[in-house]
Parts: structure tokens; C-alpha cells; sequence
């Protein structure tokens, strides 16, 4: 008995290993479906929004038996899915949020592309979905940008905004993860995600995430659960929330769409990341940049108490969102029970340095010191 149980057991693992080589050996052959006629001429490039007009193609990869299936290039397109699709009902569903630029030698550039493609995995664990094989994620990527190359903007702050997401299509009522999901990824040559500074309200009654829950993943549903109390907000005149820790309401986190950077007399003070919080990669360049720039940097919790009394005597000189869509947008005030606070406006404030930096990375303008760009080859 014991020897057939050393059996089975050598053959399931002989099985798993030869499917993981499966998965990760496999050089794919993107098979691409072009428009028969491009939009492109129908979208204004001097006027971009964030996220409104979408390029000709996008990619699609299927999950079903059990495989990621051959990854296929298609004109940007409806869907059809059945109504008892898991998407619906159970919102199992991740993405993650990158950009294209074009340099003035029309090089294809992305920054630190490989970051969000390990954190589509990590989103995607969390919320049982199969994992994305590594080599496709870039692969795909590059080709449907050097397909899609003329719809990268190159007017000053605007790019092609670039989002992969996967969700549950397989069919059912019963509660339980998919058996079947698909991957896209969509482009949108895409202009600021903010117009001017922010108004941002200090949250204290809703929350965002919780410890062990999803706050940390790209999961749809954290965005669903935001918008009722951001509507709030905006009802009563300010753009996004910042949300506190749903244990005692006490400490900074994170805005809706960004991380947050708060600068203290010249220090620049993050809160860290965690169970509840997004690792955002903007936030992590920042990090790095502000210190190479020989700013004091602190990583560490914030209690609005500290942040109010810091305004009050004039050493709050600065607050500012970070994050793939909005870039570096400088908070102009904030709300916290019923009290507005706003920031002074600085000449050469750190957000305006920082955002110069890191967008002269993204952009090719300077020097890559720390090795962030990727050019995608022909
Ligand atoms: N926090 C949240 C909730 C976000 O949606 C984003 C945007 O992606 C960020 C932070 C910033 O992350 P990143 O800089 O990786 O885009
Ligand atoms: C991004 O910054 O890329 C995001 O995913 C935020 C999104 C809400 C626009």
C-alpha cells in the first residue's frame, strides 16, 4: 500500500512538473486578426481623455481544460458572454494599469513593465484566478503595441494608456471560482487622468480594504466599493477620497486611484504598504528618485491627527497622489469633519520636481539610472 502511495504520489508530481514545463517552455505563436479598416483617423489626438477612445486591436487568451490557450491578436471588439458568466455574479475579476511612450526617435517605451506583470499574478492569486504564464504577458504586450504603434500619443502628458485585466467566464450559480477565464489586453491613447490639482476628503466612516482582504490586489470589486462613498464626496465638492484604516479611522492610507505622498517641513512621508494597500509602482519610483535626489524620505504610518496639527502650524507643505494614471497629482486641499485644510502653493515643490524626473524617464527626455525603461523591439 505504502509502495503504490509512493507511486501515485511520484506520478502526480512527474504530471504537475511536466505541465509547469509545459507552461513556461512554450514559445507561443500569436496568431493576429488586423481591422479591415483602422478608427484611428475618427479619435482627435490634441484632445485626449483619460481612457475614452480605444486603439484598433486588442489581445485575447482563453483559460479552459485546465491551459492558458493560444494567446490571439483581434480587432477591438464586443464580447459575448453568457449571462450566468462567474464575472457577474461573483466579480472575480483583476487588472492592472500600465503605459506606452513614443520617443522622439518613435521608440516604443514602457516603464518597469515586468512589476505589473508579476502583479497581475499576485492580484490574481489572491482572488483564484490561474495565474498568467510569464513569458506571454510580454510577448502579447509588445506585439499588440507594435501593431497598435500609431495610436501611441506623443502630444506633451499623454500616452497610450495600456489595461490587462482578466476575468471569470466560466458558467453557474454555485459560489466558486471559474473553471474558465479570459485575458485581455485593451489600449487607450488616453490624455490626464485628473484636470488640476485635487480636492481630496479624509474618510472616516467607509473603508476600502481590510487586513487579510483584497485592498493589496487590482481586483474590480475594490474599485466597485469605492464609488458610492467617492460619489459622496464628490457631492460635496471633492474629486477623490483618502481612505484610513478601517480599524480605527486614524491613519492615512491610500486615495482611490493613487498612493500618498505628504511632505512634513522637507520630509516626504508615505504611509507602507500592506495587506490593505496597493504596492503601486509609481510609488516605489518615487521613493527611489526623491531619495537619489538626497530628500529625506520616511516610510511610516500617518495619523491625520498629525497631519491636521502639522497644517495648523504651517509644516504641511505638500501632499500629492501617486499612480500609473494620474502620474504625480498635487493635492490642493483636504476635508476631514467637515473642516477644510488647504495646501499653500509652492514654487519648485517636490511634486513638481518628482513628476519632472520620473516622466523624463518614461519618456526618454534623461538618463535611466536605474534601469526602469523598456524599449519594446521591432
Ligand atoms: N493605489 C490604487 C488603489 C490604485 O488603483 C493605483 C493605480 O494603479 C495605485 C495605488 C498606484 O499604483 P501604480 O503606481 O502601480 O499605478
Ligand atoms: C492606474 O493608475 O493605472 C489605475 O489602474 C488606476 C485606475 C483607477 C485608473
Amino acid at each position: 500500500m505504502k509502495g503504490l502511495n509512493k507511486l501515485s504520489f511520484k506520478f502526480r508530481t512527474f504530471a504537475l512538473i511536466k505541465k509547469r514545463k509545459k507552461m513556461s517552455i512554450i514559445t507561443q505563436n500569436i496568431s493576429i486578426q488586423k481591422v479591415s479598416k483602422s478608427r484611428i483617423s475618427e479619435v482627435n489626438f490634441k484632445n485626449l481623455s483619460f481612457g475614452q477612445e480605444f486603439s484598433d486591436h486588442m489581445l485575447v487568451c482563453d483559460y479552459k481544460n485546465g491551459v492558458w490557450q493560444q494567446p490571439q491578436i483581434v480587432p477591438f471588439e464586443n464580447i459575448s458572454l453568457s449571462p450566468a458568466s462567474k464575472i457577474f455574479h461573483y466579480g472575480q475579476s483583476v487588472f492592472e494599469g500600465m503605459k506606452a511612450y513614443k520617443d522622439k526617435n518613435d521608440e516604443i517605451l514602457l516603464f518597469r513593465p515586468l512589476e505589473n506583470q508579476k502583479r497581475i499574478n499576485i492580484s490574481s492569486k489572491r482572488l483564484a484566478i490561474p495565474e498568467f504564464p510569464e513569458n506571454y504577458f510580454m510577448e502579447s504586450l509588445e506585439t499588440l503595441l507594435k501593431l497598435d504603434k500609431d495610436w501611441i500619443p506623443t502630444t506633451d502628458g499623454s500616452s497610450l494608456y495600456i489595461r490587462p485585466f482578466v476575468f471569470a467566464t466560466g458558467n453557474g450559480f454555485h459560489a466558486s471560482p471559474s473553471d474558465a477565464y479570459k485575458f485581455i489586453i485593451a489600449t487607450s491613447p488616453s490624455g490626464a487622468y485628473f484636470s488640476g490639482k485635487v480636492k481630496v476628503l479624509i474618510e472616516e466612516k467607509y473603508s476600502r480594504s481590510a487586513n487579510g482582504g483584497v485592498g493589496f490586489a487590482k481586483a474590480g470589486g475594490n474599485y466597485a466599493g469605492q464609488f458610492y462613498p467617492t460619489q459622496l464626496a464628490k457631492e460635496k465638492g471633492y474629486q477623490q477620497v483618502i481612505w484610513t484604516d478601517d480599524n480605527t479611522h486614524e491613519y492615512i492610507e491610500e486615495a482611490g486611484a493613487m498612493n500618498i505622498f505628504i511632505r512634513i517641513g522637507d520630509t516626504l512621508i508615505t504611509t507602507p504598504t500592506s495587506d490593505r494597500i496597493l504596492d503601486g509602482i509609481t510609488r516605489k519610483s518615487i521613493i527611489t528618485i526623491a531619495e537619489d535626489a538626497g530628500i529625506k524620505v520616511e516610510i511610516r504610518k500617518v495619523k491625520v491627527s498629525e497631519l491636521i496639527d502639522a497644517s495648523k502650524k504651517g509644516e504641511l507643505k505638500e501632499m500629492f497622489g501617486a499612480g500609473t494614471a494620474a502620474v504625480i497629482s498635487p493635492i490642493a486641499g483636504f476635508g476631514f469633519r467637515g473642516e477644510d485644510y488647504e495646501l499653500p502653493t509652492l514654487e519648485n515643490s517636490y511634486a513638481t520636481q518628482l513628476k519632472k524626473q520620473i516622466t523624463n524617464i518614461q519618456y526618454n527626455r534623461a538618463e535611466d539610472k536605474f534601469g526602469w525603461r523598456y524599449k519594446v523591439k521591432e
